[in-house]
């Protein structure tokens, strides 16, 4: 390791906590939670969703928290890195590589839907000039068809090669890119100074907004009051109270929303973490970061997006919707069509969105470019180069696949829900069991500013690997068979699968040689084990 090198790190305490929140609110939040809440149940889904929130989500925040500080402070930013100084041997490198691999995949189709975001919000601004045609005026299905060309593979691509999606797309990386290249705190931390706040206030007016137009439809069972029930009572109409979250797939969904909600299990936490100082409060600040994250999905997510839906469409049109990001796309463009000043409504709305799921993109670039820069020793300019050419290969991929979405949904399952789950479930085992649990505890409360309850070490060590085995033994009973099926019955999905592999050999290929650079270093010793490498490092904003 470089000596010499100055240790980035964040210029104020709100920059970070805002940073980390704006990592974790997403489209997650405002998609894909409402999305959830509505196919399995609404209030059905919520008991599963708060019990995994309890259990995995507040105690996997420290320990990503804490082990980013830990690696960081030992001079390494990089998922490798962090697991190397955790595990205190070379093998250990290789634990933290699927977090590189993850953010990555996520971040391929993730720019997409950001560019989705951004044709719905100013098509809705620019509405008034008549410049485009509005989501919502002509069917929506063929609107969102089109646009992305889900009839048949290649179709954005057929007549012209700079359609809207792609010019969008384009547009997206730029942005990311840039904030990125501004550095930690010059770039994501000034943005989300604003973006997040905006945010917020801007959620805010539309969930106090929707609450006060009763039934504007005048159809029964479609008031703000029924969509408000159908989110937070467990007890459905005619289903018992156990049937509603008795199913296990809900449970093994719930933690699934988990991961990608709150940004965990796919190291963005971790490396935005492994900039802090080492006297940097984490026990609270993480406690924070769950808890706003928690507040825009139930809050803004439950309130808003699901009793809107609920009012405009009723429960029958909007659990038929199928994909769990069609609730946001399909169906409030006709909610925002049904009302006053609804053109307002959708600019805001899906602003909200853009904004959203920009301060979560760019924070899925940093696990892969830190890794590039500590593994080939390289600057800021040409790890984001390199990425940049990377990512945009994976997105061009999934914008040709369009049939069906079915390279973005495999994406989305292979290369990040399921990577992310195991990538969890390694963590808290490193962190609980090699690292060892006292030592990890007196980790989190370093600078501390709140006691963390002494139960937490049980539910690190204990409860936290159980319930993730056995929600991966339920989801490999009640879930893998299909995705195998998939898997034999679709071409798409077989090269979708085979351009995942390709990246992580390229990434397999990557960590040899940042190991290769670690010995030369003495980073690791000839025997294997982890040598100290913060000795040298100046600690400073940059
Ligand atoms: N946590 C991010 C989201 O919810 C990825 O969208």
């Amino acid at each position: 390791m470089n000596k010499q090198r100055k240790r980035e790190s964040w210029g104020s305490k709100i920059g970070v906590l805002l940073a980390v929140i704006g990592s974790a609110v997403g489209l997650g939040n405002f998609l894909r939670f409402p999305g959830l809440a509505a196919s399995y149940g609404g209030g059905a889904f919520m008991i599963p969703y708060f019990i995994t929130v309890l259990i995995l989500a507040v105690p996997l925040g420290w320990v990503e928290w804490a082990m980013g500080r830990y690696g960081g402070s030992k001079g390494l930013n990089s998922m490798p890195g962090i697991f190397l100084a955790f595990t205190k041997r070379q093998g250990g490198a290789w634990i933290g590589l699927p977090a590189v691999f993850c953010s990555y995949m996520i971040f391929t189709y993730y720019a997409i839907i950001e560019a989705i975001c951004l044709i719905f919000a100013y098509r809705y601004l620019f509405s008034m000039t008549g410049w485009f045609g509005v989501p919502g005026t002509e069917p929506m299905k063929d609107f969102f068809s089109a646009l992305l060309g889900t009839g048949e593979n290649g179709a954005i691509f057929q007549n012209r090669i700079f359609s809207e999606i792609f010019i969008n797309v384009v547009i997206c990386y730029t942005i990311n890119f840039y904030l990125t290249y501004r550095g930690i705190s010059r770039g994501i931390e000034r943005f989300c100074l604003w973006a997040m706040p905006a945010l917020v206030v801007c959620g805010l007016f539309l969930t106090f907004y929707v609450m006060f137009l009763g039934n504007p439809t005048g159809l029964e069972g479609q008031s703000y009051l029924n969509g408000f029930r159908f989110v937070w009572s467990p007890i459905q109409e005619g289903k018992p109270f156990l049937e509603s979250f008795s199913n296990p797939e809900t449970w093994v969904v719930a933690a699934g929303q988990v991961f990608f909600s709150y940004s965990l299990g796919f190291g963005l936490i971790m490396t935005y973490a492994s900039y802090l100082k080492h006297n940097d409060d984490i026990a609270l600040s993480s406690l924070i970061a769950v808890g706003g994250n928690f507040f825009c999905e139930v809050i803004i997510g439950g309130m808003m997006v699901v009793p809107v839906a609920v009012m405009f469409l009723g429960t029958a049109a909007f659990q038929s919707l199928g994909s769990t990001f069609s609730l946001g796309f399909l169906a409030l463009p006709q909610v925002f069509e049904q009302m006053s000043y609804g053109y307002l409504f959708g600019f805001s709305f899906f602003f909200l969105l853009f904004l959203a799921a920009v301060t979560s993109s760019i924070s899925m670039l940093q696990p892969p470019i830190v890794f590039l820069e500590e593994s080939l020793e390289i600057g800021r300019k040409r790890s984001i180069s390199i990425l940049w050419m990377l990512t945009f290969i994976g997105s061009l991929f999934i914008l040709y696949f369009s049939k069906g979405l079915t390279a973005l949904d495999t994406f989305d399952f292979w290369g990040g829900s399921l990577v992310a789950f195991i990538m969890a479930t390694m963590q808290i085992i490193v962190f609980g069991w090699v690292f060892g649990i006292d030592k990890g505890m007196e980790l989190i409360q370093h600078g501390a500013k709140i006691p963390i309850p002494k139960f937490v070490r049980w539910i690190i060590k204990y409860v936290m690997p159980l319930y993730l085995l056995i929600i991966f033994g339920l989801w490999m009973r009640y879930n893998l068979p299909e995705r195998i099926k998939g898997f034999n019955e679709s071409d798409a999905v077989q090269k979708s699968v085979a351009f995942m592999l390709f990246f992580a050999f390229f990434l397999i290929v990557i960590l040899i040689q940042a190991i290769r650079r670690w010995r030369k270093h003495g980073v690791i010793t000839h025997s294997g084990e982890f040598h100290d490498s913060s000795v040298g490092f100046i600690e400073g904003e940059l």
